[in-house]
């Protein structure tokens, strides 16, 4: 969009899309929650959250395939219930289930796609090729897709999605049901993409986003229950941390010393588990060899994006 037609009509230049109290209700299910969202150019977003968390409809809504209930969003300044059409000039969308022409091949379906967009011929040739080796296929371009592996029919979904050379694109659940391997190629090709575009990704893999996400939401029951970058969700919403030392001796004596400086501290045979708020490592083993304990190794376990999903919800991301 022109920096004029963002005055015309008001929009902050900043954002590809912005939700404003976006509410989705089926039959009397609250899907999504009145969330608020704002999704800057350029960043690759993860909406995290289990089954039925509400991530699809959100994704539908935006991609103008579902009219919310109530309130409204903005997708690169055109709002999605008075503009559809021009959102979608702007966005590429890969859905939950893949929705590929088994018969056909990958080219094939890259111009099938192409064509319906509107591309002319000489530079669908050029961009198929472009995405192809993008998402690593080049050499299996004119294979039957009822061929391929699921990692590699995630893979053509998401070149498709790229054809028309999107702003934005959407992601829903891109490497669900892969094993891990493919699960990690669909990400690396999916990281390759990170910056040019604005991306929109949803999954219930807490790792994933980890991995690609400049910034993670958490969804639960339709509501956006936590918003950050990875480092802050797990650092400002842990407030405790954990050191796990093994050792020799860790007698009666080793622990009532360190239950009296921290928290938590809990022992298993050989293992000593502490927690507390602040703690500092070679303070520890300092102090547990002080005490008569003899450290045969120590580690801080560093909270992940699961730990902090079961503190704000209650239950794991798998329920
Ligand atoms: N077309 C629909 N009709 C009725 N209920 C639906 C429909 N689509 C989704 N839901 C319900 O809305 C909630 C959110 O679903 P969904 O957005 O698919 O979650 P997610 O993608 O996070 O797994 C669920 O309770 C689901 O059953
Ligand atoms: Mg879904």
């Amino acid at each position: 969009m022109t920096g004029r037609a963002a005055k015309a009509t008001g929009v902050n230049d900043t954002f590809a899309i912005e939700t404003f109290n976006l509410t989705k209700i089926f039959d009397g299910c609250l899907a999504v929650d009145g969330i608020d969202l704002a999704i800057k150019k350029g960043e690759l977003f993860a909406l995290l959250g289990p089954n039925g968390a509400g991530k699809t409809t959100t994704i539908n809504m935006l991609c103008c395939l579902l009219k919310p209930t109530g309130g409204t969003a903005r997708v690169m300044g055109y709002d999605i219930n008075q503009e559809p059409y021009k959102i979608k000039e702007v966005i590429g969308v890969s859905p939950q289930e893949t929705t590929l022409s088994e018969r056909l091949n990958a080219l094939e379906n890259l111009n099938l796609i192409g064509r319906l967009h509107g591309i002319s011929p000489r530079k669908l040739k050029t961009w198929s090729k472009l995405m192809l080796e993008t998402m690593g296929l080049a050499e299996r371009a004119r294979d039957q897709v009822r061929k391929f592996s699921g990692g590699m029919k995630r893979r053509l979904n998401i070149a498709l999605a790229l054809i028309h050379n999107p702003q934005i694109l959407f992601l829903d659940e891109p490497t669900l049901g892969l094993d891990p391997q493919a699960r990690r190629a669909v990400r690396q090709y999916i990281a390759r993409l990170n910056g040019d575009k604005t991306i929109l990704l949803t999954t219930h893999y807490m790792d994933e986003a980890d991995f690609l996400a400049d910034r993670v939401g958490i969804m639960d029951e339709g509501k956006i229950a936590a918003l950050g970058t990875s480092v802050e969700l797990k650092t400002e919403m842990l407030a405790t941390h954990t050191m796990v030392v093994q050792a020799w001796n860790l007698t009666q004596k080793v622990v009532n010393d360190m239950r009296s400086r921290y928290t938590q501290v809990a022992v298993d045979k050989g293992s000593m588990t502490i927690s507390d708020q602040r703690l500092d490592f070679k303070e520890i083993v300092d102090q547990l060899h002080a005490a008569g304990a003899v450290v045969r190794s120590a580690h801080i376990k560093e909270p992940t994006l699961e730990d902090v999903f079961l503190k704000i919800t209650g239950k794991g991301l798998r329920e």
